[in-house]
């Protein structure tokens, strides 16, 4: 194995004392950062996602509600729950935990959240910094792409003039990402599942970023060993039990690095999530 493994763990660390700090200030005023979160039903996968938020948010001196309701909630009901948490001074920041019940998705959820609480970064008045070439991280930006981000700058990894291979389009990850790295002066593909020939186009990248939540999709036949390529491994996958990404262990032997799964982006995406919590918080102080 010869790749870098690019843990989230000393970035998590290193950040979550800014935060701890910023919580402070805001305590010092008068404010508790107040994440809450809507869950309809009881998916476990969901409820182990939400854990992890409220462990982060109650770490860095945040607090947190959950809003659990039945699966067989009205649309009205569900939008009246939404409108009192928009409207309800001591909430900061809200998230609705996907997926709802298939009677809510057609529901305009992005855009349920007043974009002052939206932390999950989805409303459109947020994504619109994304597509006006913004490059401040401070933004309430998709939880995801600015945990990546987040990472890239940690190691060191520059952008500017890189070959970027983004796979998966999806609007919380592959679209806003690539859009973002473009705003960093990357040039960026966005390949999907009817791109042909992906592993001639990965093997000129510099760096790839794979979101598509197929387990061990790219192989070390998609790299060339030259190139020493930077992957970003985002999927969630089970494999025997375990969480496991879309990233091939043979990739380790080729790579120039690699984000792991577990321990990678997904503890960057929460981590994210409080940032703009907390950015939420502070952002009621100002004008
Ligand atoms: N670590 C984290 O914090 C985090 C956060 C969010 C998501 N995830 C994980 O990331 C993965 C992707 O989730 P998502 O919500 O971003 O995407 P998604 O909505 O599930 O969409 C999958 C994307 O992958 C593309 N795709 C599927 N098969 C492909 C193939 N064989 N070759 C190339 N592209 C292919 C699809 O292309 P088409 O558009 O052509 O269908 C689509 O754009 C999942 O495993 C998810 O659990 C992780």
């Amino acid at each position: 194995m010869t790749a870098q493994i690019l843990t989230a763990l000393p970035v998590v660390d290193h950040l979550k004392s800014d935060l701890k700090s910023r919580v402070a200030e805001l305590k010092s005023r008068g404010v508790i950062p107040c994440m809450s979160v809507v869950l309809v039903g009881d998916n476990p996968a969901s409820l182990s996602y939400i854990r992890n938020k409220k462990k982060l948010c109650e770490e860095v001196g945040s607090t947190f509600k959950l809003v659990q309701l039945p699966t067989s909630i009205s649309e009205k009901d569900f939008l009246q729950q939404l409108k009192s948490l928009n409207q309800d001074l001591t909430i900061h920041g809200i998230i609705i935990q996907l997926p709802v019940s298939d009677h809510l998705k057609k529901l305009d959820i992005a855009n349920l959240v007043v974009p002052e609480k939206d932390i999950d970064g989805f409303h459109k008045d947020n994504t619109n910094a994304i597509y006006s070439g913004s490059t401040n991280l401070k933004l309430m930006l998709p939880c995801t792409p600015k945990g990546v981000l987040y990472l890239l700058k940690f190691y060191g990894i520059e952008l500017a003039g890189k070959h970027v291979v983004v796979i998966g389009r999806s609007l919380i990850v592959g679209k806003p990402l690539s859009m973002l790295m473009s705003n960093f002066d990357a040039t960026v593909t966005l390949a999907h599942s009817k791109t042909k020939n992906l592993a001639e186009i990965t093997k000129i990248a510099d760096i790839i970023v794979v979101a598509i939540g197929k387990t061990h999709f790219i192989h070390a036949s998609h790299l060339n060993p030259s190139k020493k390529t930077i992957i970003i491994d985002v999927g969630m996958n089970t494999l025997n039990g375990k969480l496991t990404g879309d990233v091939a262990p043979d990739v380790l032997n080729v790579a120039g690095a690699v984000t792991p799964v577990p321990g990678g982006v997904g503890p960057m995406t929460v981590l994210s999530l409080i940032e703009n919590l907390i950015t939420a918080a502070e952002n009621k102080f100002k004008g």
